[in-house]
């Protein structure tokens, strides 16, 4: 059998998208029917930049699953440290671990790693390129929320040119029919050309952008929040003057729709008013929690494992 790795969210097909789903949701509905699926199995944690929900959702998924995990969360404590290649640490974890989740600050990290390595390889973040993980958790998010996953409007907003999450979830949703894509960014911060060019152009996918949240709120069923992505910028300046551009609080929220679902990879810095929390309408909580079961979903798939 072949290795499935996931690099990039079209790895999957959109049926095999909802089969993850579906099995997620049964996951949820029946956790104990799961406990034991990845006995004996390691899944190896490799994070090169820092993470909180990611690397501790895969562990936390890896470990409900009754299987073991290993990894490190810093790249100062691998060899890296010592100049040891992506490659050959790959080389060496794929020995250990039956599968892999590695984050890298370099865009193609985990691709270039896939080369090396005789277990499966998940991008758990590479650069400001894709975040396929987050895609899933926020794919299940939305299909939990509003019973489907197509025949809506999403607005993305804030960093929208290195935030990753966005990039992915923009291409799982190309493949879905009636989404209309409403851009809100600052000039600086738009949306890249590769991704309007060779993902919704090419696709006759309609799509706006403006600067302005105010503007674009009443349309929304979706409103996915990200963080000005601070270590992608090349300098401070820069980033201090945009990082406060888009501030969501109870106010901005009044034109919204009631059935409104506010999303947010986390963490957020400024962007979202704690007072935010309270409104049901909120779904970043929720999101938290459905990227561990979405992953238990993904790790079984891709070991090839059937409860
Ligand atoms: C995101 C990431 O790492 O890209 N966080 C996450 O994985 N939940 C978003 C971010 O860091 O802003």
């Amino acid at each position: 059998m072949s290795i499935r790795n996931l690099i990039d969210i079209t790895d999957l097909t959109v049926e095999e998208i909802d089969q993850l789903i579906a099995t997620a949701e049964d996951i949820i509905e029946n956790p104990a029917k799961y406990q034991d699926a990845c006995a004996h199995k390691q899944l190896a944690t490799l994070f090169f930049e820092p993470s909180t929900r990611t690397r501790l959702s895969f562990e936390s998924a890896m470990l409900a699953l009754g299987g073991s995990v290993l990894g490190f969360s810093e790249a100062q404590s691998s060899s890296t440290a010592k100049g040891e290649t992506v490659g050959d640490t790959i080389h060496t974890v794929s020995c250990y671990a039956d599968i892999i989740a590695m984050r890298h600050p370099k865009e193609g990290a985990p691709y270039a790693a896939a080369q090396f390595s005789e277990v499966p390889i998940i991008n758990a973040g590479d650069g400001g390129h894709n975040h396929p993980t987050q895609t899933l958790t926020d794919l299940l998010t939305i299909h939990r929320e509003k019973g489907r996953l197509d025949n809506f409007t999403i607005g993305f907003c804030g960093d929208l040119k290195f935030g990753r999450t966005v990039h992915s979830l923009v291409n799982a949703l190309s493949r879905q029919s009636g989404i209309k894509f409403v851009f809100i960014s600052p000039d600086e911060l738009k949306m890249p050309d590769y991704i309007k060019e060779n993902v919704l152009d090419k696709n006759g996918l309609p799509y706006e952008e403006t600067t302005s949240l105010e503007e674009a709120m009443p349309a929304l069923d979706i409103l996915y929040m990200t963080r000005v992505q601070k270590e992608r910028f090349f300098n401070e300046a820069d980033y201090v003057r945009l990082k406060d551009t888009y501030v969501l609080d109870p106010e901005k929220l009044v034109p919204a729709k009631s059935d409104l679902c506010i999303l947010h990879p986390l963490p957020r810095v400024n962007e979202i008013t704690v007072s935010v929390d309270r409104d049901p309408r909120a779904c970043y909580w929720k999101q938290v929690k459905n990227g561990k079961f979405i992953r238990m979903a993904l790790i079984m798939k891709l070991l090839g494992i059937r409860v």
